[in-house]
């Protein structure tokens, strides 16, 4: 098959996590036999130091025109004081809604290795294994009006939650139907004891669900739902919740099975599906060749998956880092003390490895 790409690095690590992801997905073409076609172009503070614009025309124009788009991340604390249009995450926001990708997934499974990195005690990580279905599209990310209007001292800032109900059914849709290929349960998260938006969620969700009569549909309120990921993590199944919530959750859910640099996301529902690791640029880190790759490497395993429907070669990406990490693989972030750690290119390469030399890879052969 061939693999029509586009690759936008974007800032900090973003570049040296995609470029481990690139090595990965270039090992598991050559395996598999598939040809790829990649082109690169710039997203983010990346965009906006060369062209003056976080998502420039080139760049919409390459990712509507390939069949799936790898991002690595945006974010630059240089442009913390520009307006908001011009910030490097508005590139990114505009692109998911340029692409239309409305439904954002965001695995987050513990490891059998990782058992002990997570903050919490063994026991309670173990088996971990959550889907977040967060809605990309709507909700205070872009509804309107959105202002800080006044002179300085007396200032009004506003932001506007909306949801329409074909926005929440088309979600609750992709949830319910990931729900049917696994554990049955929907967690639908909202805020319905305060926010209208919550209460027409939650109205509609019980709506749909009525379709799916095998899934078993929960509800929860955002605040007690945060605790309980932490009380009891492996009791949750897919999670389904609007844009911030989802944003909030999947950085937790990060932390709980070990670190935030494991999770992967894809962005779908639209002509070309966006896939993005869920953790940031991290200008702390950047440059320094220590930030984790595996995110961005399990991002090309839903690549593979969602875009092309080559489950097995995205089965191959999720095998080959189970069994690096088995084999007592860690970046910084997910060493403990006293364990040693390895680079982002050692990382990478260690995955490469174990795709060249995975079962998937010899019964093709
Ligand atoms: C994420 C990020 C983005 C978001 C930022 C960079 C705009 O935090 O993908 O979770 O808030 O959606
Ligand atoms: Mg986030």
């Amino acid at each position: 098959m061939l693999l029509n790409l586009t690759i936008l690095p974007g800032d900090g690590i973003g570049p040296e996590v995609t470029g481990q992801a690139v090595l990965v997905l270039q090992a598991v073409a050559g395996a598999l036999g598939h040809q790829l076609k990649l082109q690169y172009k710039n997203i983010g503070g990346a965009a906006l130091a060369a062209v003056e614009d976080p998502l420039p025309a080139d760049t919409i124009q390459a990712c509507l025109s390939s069949a799936a788009v790898l991002m690595g991340a945006v974010g630059n604390p240089a442009y913390d004081h520009y307006p908001n249009h011009l910030r490097p995450e508005a590139g990114l926001l505009r692109l998911r809604r340029e692409l239309g990708a409305y439904a954002n997934l965001r695995p987050a499974i513990c490891f059998p290795a990782l058992e002990d990195s997570s903050p919490l005690r063994a026991d309670l990580v173990r088996g971990t294994d959550i889907m977040i279905v967060r809605e990309l599209l709507g909700g205070l990310y872009f509804g309107e009006p959105r202002s800080i209007a006044g002179t300085p001292g007396s200032r009004i800032a506003t932001n506007t939650m909306t949801y329409d109900e074909p926005a929440i059914e088309r979600i609750a849709r992709v949830a319910f139907d990931l729900a049917m290929k696994r554990r049955r349960k929907v967690l639908s998260v909202d805020k319905a004891n305060v926010l209208e938006c919550s209460r027409l969620w939650r109205e509609v969700v019980i709506r749909c669900a009525k379709d799916y009569p095998d899934v078993k549909l929960s509800h929860m309120y955002v605040d007690s739902a945060a605790m309980s990921l932490v009380q009891r993590p492996k009791d949750f199944d897919v999670v389904l919740t609007e844009n911030m919530f989802g944003d909030i959750l999947s950085d937790q859910a990060g932390g709980v099975v070990g670190s935030l640099g494991l999770l992967a996301s894809a962005s779908i529902g639209g002509a070309v599906g966006l896939y993005e690791p869920v953790h940031g640029s991290a200008p702390d880190i950047a440059g320094k060749g220590i930030a984790n790759p595996l995110g961005a490497i399990l991002t090309v395993a839903l690549l593979l998956r969602h875009s092309f429907q080559l489950e097995r070669e995205a089965a191959c990406i999720e095998n080959a880092v189970g069994t690096v990490l088995d084999g007592g693989a860690r970046t910084a972030d997910l060493a403990r003390s006293g364990q040693n750690s390895i680079t982002t290119g050692e990382m990478g390469r260690k995955v490469v490895e174990a795709v060249e030399s995975s079962p998937a890879k010899q019964k093709s052969a």
